[in-house]
């Protein structure tokens, strides 16, 4: 075979990946089970570079030149499995089979034994920024052995976004399962980001009594400092939007129940396994079912809350400069808890992730590109063994400056009945972190009570447990 690389599922993520292949000068094949597809993408595309049509596995397969490359686009889960099912056979030792798809990280764990034992190489790569990064570059999160890397790595870095400085984005993040876990932790934080806005956009909204236009121009004024990234970008392009058939707001008329495919819940499931208070992210999961809940809010709707009290002109131009301040620190507890979480799954299965690094192939092409991900860059560059973003000096400062008007933000969130949170969770993480006493020593006491489950001193080491039923003396155990 001739091509280099491969591409087998040519939905519009595949197709697209398999364009930006062949723009880059890599002759590519491709195949789908509907042939037609295939055709339809040399037809229309065939100009863009060099593509080799397949229309079997055997074919497709006959194409790429050896040790072979063939990049997996098919929903995840069983059309995954169905494809690898189908194609393994097919290949030989020290083949590369690549899974773009999202991937649950436990069965890209699962598939790369399956594959390693059959001497071919697995790579679960997350692949960021839908179907534009895909076509004019991602950032991809490929997991796998470091002699996979070495044979796709160029290729992917060829095709991958490019950073401000100009490095790619993409890097090795580690075998079997990191890069989907990276991918996976990455939508949650993209999750806690957009109802971070989406909070921010409410308060404005109903607080300051700002007009849909009016956001859109705040959030593109943000947009030029500190929270410079597309998701805001994108806020307030959306904002913007006119309905041509009604003249209202494009979010007037938008349905407000938001669907999720499952990346969110999975980094919420796995840091529960994985004990990491991840309470940001998590609440932006539960905020997405909470507003699909239709015939709960219908049947809530008469509750009583507060007098609203919207603000003057001038408080109001305050009240926004406040939501800045809140949604830029929430957003650093935010990151703080998802690179806990991958630090933890990062020790839990032996992957060695770099987090420095995973904060720079974050900086192009994904959905949470922002130039905050630089500063996170630096933390772990300053010192690798950070126990925390909130530990990294200069994030504790910003946090310092933005308390007061995170906490009035709170506040007035509270008082005037606005659902925040994201704003409160994570504000609470970060008092949860300050403080020198937590009520967990009540909760102790409680269980011991009332089931013996014993607890630990401040002032001598073992293990206690106090007679509570009987003469209320301490006994250690
Ligand atoms: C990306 C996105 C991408 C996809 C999400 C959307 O990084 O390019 O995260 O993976 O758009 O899966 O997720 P929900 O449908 O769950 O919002």
């Amino acid at each position: 075979g001739t091509a280099q690389i491969g591409v087998t599922g040519l939905a519009v993520m595949g197709r697209n990946l398999a364009r930006n292949f062949a723009r880059n000068g890599f002759t590519v094949a491709v195949h789908n089970r509907t042939t037609a597809k295939t055709d339809a993408l040399v037809k229309e595309f065939g100009d863009e570079g060099a593509f080799v049509a397949a229309h079997t596995p055997q074919e497709f397969v006959a194409a790429l030149e050896r040790p072979r490359r063939l990049v997996v686009m098919v929903k995840a889960g069983e059309p995954t499995d169905a494809v690898i099912q189908e194609f393994a056979p097919l290949l030989d030792e020290g083949d590369v089979v690549v899974d773009g798809g999202n991937a649950h990280f436990e069965d890209t764990r699962r598939r790369e034994k399956e594959l390693r034992e059959r001497g071919i190489h697995f790579v679960g790569a997350g692949i960021s920024g839908g179907e534009e990064g895909a076509l004019n570059g991602p950032s991809i999160m490929p997991g796998g052995s470091a002699e996979s890397y070495e044979s796709l790595g160029p290729m992917l870095e060829k095709i991958s976004a490019k950073a401000k400085d100009g490095a790619p984005c993409v890097t090795h993040v580690g075998p079997d399962g990191a890069g989907h876990f990276v991918k996976m932790t990455h939508n949650g934080i993209e999750y806690a980001d957009m109802q971070l806005i989406g909070e921010a956009y409410q308060l404005l909204r109903d607080v300051a009594g700002y007009s849909a236009t009016q956001i859109a121009e705040i959030f593109r004024t943000w947009n030029t400092g500190r929270l410079d990234s597309y998701l805001i970008e994108i806020t307030a392009e959306v904002l913007s939007q006119v309905d041509a058939a009604t003249g209202k707001p494009f979010v007037d008329v938008v349905l407000d129940q938001a669907e999720q495919k499952g990346t969110g819940r999975w980094t919420v499931q796995i840091a529960l396994d994985l004990g990491v208070p991840v309470s940001g992210i998590a609440e932006a999961v539960f905020a997405r079912s909470v507003s699909g809940h239709a015939a709960l809010r219908e049947a809530s709707r008469h509750l009583v809350g507060p007098t609203a009290r919207k603000l003057g002109a001038d408080e109001a131009a305050a009240f926004a400069d406040q939501v800045e301040q809140a949604l830029y620190a929430s957003k650093i507890v935010s990151y703080t808890q998802g690179f806990h979480e991958i630090a933890a799954g990062s020790e839990k299965y032996d992957w060695n992730i770099d987090l420095g690094k995973v904060a720079a192939i974050w900086r192009g092409g994904c959905i949470i590109r922002a130039a905050f991900l630089d500063r996170i860059t630096s933390a772990y560059e300053a010192r690798a063994q950070l126990p925390s973003l909130l530990a990294d000096k200069s994030f504790a400062e910003e946090i310092a400056a933005a308390q007061d008007d995170w906490r009035a933000v709170a506040a007035t969130a509270i008082t005037q009945g606005v659902p925040t949170p994201a704003f409160t969770s994570t504000l609470a993480y970060y008092d949860s972190l300050r403080a020198e006493r937590l009520p967990a020593a009540l909760t102790q006491g409680q269980r011991d009570y009332f089931g013996a489950h014993t607890y630990r001193r401040v002032d001598r080491d073992g293990v206690f447990h106090t007679l509570w039923g009987g003469d209320k003396t301490e006994v250690e155990s």
